[in-house]
């Protein structure tokens, strides 16, 4: 008989999103009349930017005819987006090479994918409240894991010491789902723990985009020998609307060892392995995300979630409950009232006020007793959401 990986029955009955999916459906068959206001998963509501459909359009037109049709792409990226990325970088002060960039489908897909890389008798490090992939994927593998749990008392960012003993460090910044943003003195913290210790540091930059103050890092790359110790992940999915085109990349410095071995070719020898490629169409799509005219085109739509975020945060202020992120992040963390359990709080706002949420407790324990609302609706139903909030007073 097959012996099947046992693992997964240490997991949770279902994913996060799912349950809330699942929840949120039942609520809709019941009540097929009510309009739902969604802030749960973080899924963009805006579509893609002028740029980026024009160089999609046009890779579908390349694909039509003999000399510029692309079949299998090469596995690691095609050399023009790792090109584009690299040079993106160095506009932001960081020095990568194209052989440094990685394209792939897109973050979630690359942060389970690079367990690949460590030994399963490895342990890894989850900062909690965490995006529920992290733990997910690890005990999947039969990974030891070690929970830090963060709270109000160190603004949901917890630094090292020498309790703290682990291999793979993730770190996410802007937090996902705290929205708390790492200064570069706690985030050079880290880098130098990990340096260290021989850990190496995963870090989610899947929300850099939403960072406005300049002083705060918008890659680990921006810290004094983090090429040493740390993988940046990151996505066009919530900085270019991305979610359902699915679109990534990933940064392996080729200064990053361990044991003698370069992380960045047994990367290489693992995306020729077990990948095609990502499709040519999608990847042109996401080169121009990153010319002027896609920069302007994604700033615009970031401008909008952000408004919603200051839309949703006035009403917060109003009902006087503790909140983190909104600012620099398109999520917000907020307490829930009179010391309510996070499902109740999701319960009552689904039932009562048709806002679909996601509770606190989904992140991790230290995550009971809070909530998270996603800003990436459409400004009207935040309007509305907010006004609807505002009867938690
Ligand atoms: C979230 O809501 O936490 C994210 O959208 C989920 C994801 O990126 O997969």
């Amino acid at each position: 008989m097959v012996k099947l990986n046992e693992h997964y029955s240490e997991l949770k009955d279902s994913y996060l999103f799912y349950n809330i999916s699942q929840k949120v459906k039942a609520y809709q068959e019941k009540n097929p009349d009510k309009k739902l206001y969604r802030m749960g998963i973080g899924d963009v509501s805006l579509p893609l930017c002028d740029a980026v459909i024009k160089a999609l359009h046009s890779a579908v037109d390349d694909q039509s005819a003999k000399e510029s049709f692309h079949g299998y792409m090469p596995e690691c990226g095609s050399p023009f987006l790792r090109e584009t990325i690299a040079d993106f970088y160095y506009t932001r002060g960081v020095k990568l090479s194209a052989e440094d960039v990685f394209v792939s489908s897109g973050a979630s897909d690359e942060l389970g994918d690079i367990l690949d890389l460590f030994d399963r008798s490895s342990s890894a490090l989850v900062i909690e409240p965490a995006y529920p992939a992290y733990l997910d994927a690890n005990v999947m593998a039969g990974r030891k894991i070690v929970h830090l749990p963060s709270g109000i008392d160190n603004g949901f960012l917890p630094l090292p010491d020498e309790k703290v003993k682990a291999d793979i460090l993730y770190i996410c910044s802007p937090n996902n789902p705290t929205g708390a943003v790492f200064d570069r003195e706690k985030l050079q913290k880290w880098v130098d723990f990990a340096n260290a210790n021989g850990s190496v540091i995963l870090f989610d930059a899947a929300y850099e985009a939403f960072i406005d103050d300049p002083k705060l890092p918008r890659s680990i790359y921006e810290m004094d020998g983090a090429e040493t110790c740390a993988i940046e992940i990151c996505s066009l999915s919530k900085t270019a609307g991305f979610t359902g085109t699915r679109l990534g990349y990933t940064v392996i410095p080729r200064t990053l060892t361990r044991n003698g071995m370069s992380l960045n070719s047994m990367w290489v020898r693992n995306r020729t392995t077990k990948t095609n490629g990502v499709s040519y169409i999608i990847q042109r799509g996401g080169a121009a995300v990153f010319t002027p005219e896609g920069q302007n085109g994604i700033k615009e739509n970031i401008r909008y979630y952000k408004n919603n975020a200051r839309i949703l945060m006035d009403s917060i202020d109003k009902i006087g409950l503790w909140y983190t992120g909104g600012k620099n992040s398109p999520y917000i963390w907020m307490k829930t009232p009179s010391g309510m359990k996070s499902w109740e709080l999701f319960d009552l706002l689904l039932n009562d006020y048709q806002i679909i949420g996601t509770p606190g407790v989904g992140f991790g324990e230290c995550g009971e007793g809070f909530f998270r609302f996603s800003t990436f609706g459409s400004t009207e139903d935040t309007e509305e959401a907010a006004k609807r909030l505002l009867k938690l007073r």
